[in-house]
């Protein structure tokens, strides 16, 4: 039996960069499944299919062989064997992935691959759905939210530092409309699932989420 940590949350939380350095500090391995959404995402857009042709879509959840590696402890993922982590950041990708993340098939897919991999090795995976549904019997599961704002400027700060210049309004608005869709989706909507724990990283550091998330884990390891 495996040992997994479940973190779900809205975009931006914070949950990559926290699932990574409790998986560095567990030893366990960290799983993005955000990162394979934008894999589909990207075959999508480079077949040219809309986000709205259903048909196409599950026609092409055939033909897209989506898969997972490890170098140097960073995930990797292949699209058809093809290594696509570099691809997966733009707007473009994000925006294609939210809008056929709700597509069944798409899902029956990806959540297969996640299983796996958490059957195979203890993980610490984050996305909007795992607690809920990818992961149920998690040993730890974690909301992790944050305000629209903190998000926003969180968000902001990154790109500044890219070198892009953005405006903190548009960011929260696109940061809304985000939520919005995961939520309010029919399938696997983003919730807090019942036996989740919910902290609100708003007005913590980097360091006290993770020791926080580290404590309930270590609480649940002696029961
Ligand atoms: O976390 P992210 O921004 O990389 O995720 C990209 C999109 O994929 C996002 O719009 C929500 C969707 N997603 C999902 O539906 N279920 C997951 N487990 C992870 C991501």
């Amino acid at each position: 039996m495996t040992t997994n940590i479940a973190i779900d949350g809205p975009a931006g939380a914070g949950k990559s960069t926290i699932a990574k350095r409790i998986a560095q500090k567990l030893s366990f391995i960290y799983v993005d499944t955000g990162a394979m959404y934008r894999a589909m995402a990207v075959y999508l857009l480079r077949q040219k299919i809309s986000a709205q042709d259903a048909a196409k879509i599950e026609e092409a959840c055939q033909s897209a062989d989506i898969t997972i590696t490890y170098e140097d402890g960073e995930q990797q993922v292949l699209l058809n064997g093809e290594n696509v982590t570099g691809l997966l950041r733009s707007e473009e990708v994000g925006s294609m992935a939210s809008a056929s993340a709700p597509n069944q098939k798409v899902r029956e897919k990806l959540t297969a691959l996640q299983k796996k991999l958490a059957r195979e090795a203890d993980v610490v995976m984050d996305g909007r759905d795992i607690g809920s549904k990818v992961l149920p019997d998690a040993k730890v599961k974690i909301y992790l939210t944050a305000s629209v704002r903190t998000r926003a400027l969180r968000r902001c700060s990154q790109l500044e530092k890219e070198g892009v210049q953005v405006s903190l309004e548009e960011i929260e608005a696109d940061i809304q409309k985000r939520d919005e869709l995961d939520k309010n989706r029919e399938n696997s909507p983003l919730i807090q699932a019942e036996d989740a724990v919910l902290v609100d990283s708003s007005e913590m550091t980097i360091d006290e989420v993770v020791e926080t998330i580290l404590t309930i884990y270590r609480q649940r390891e002696c029961t």
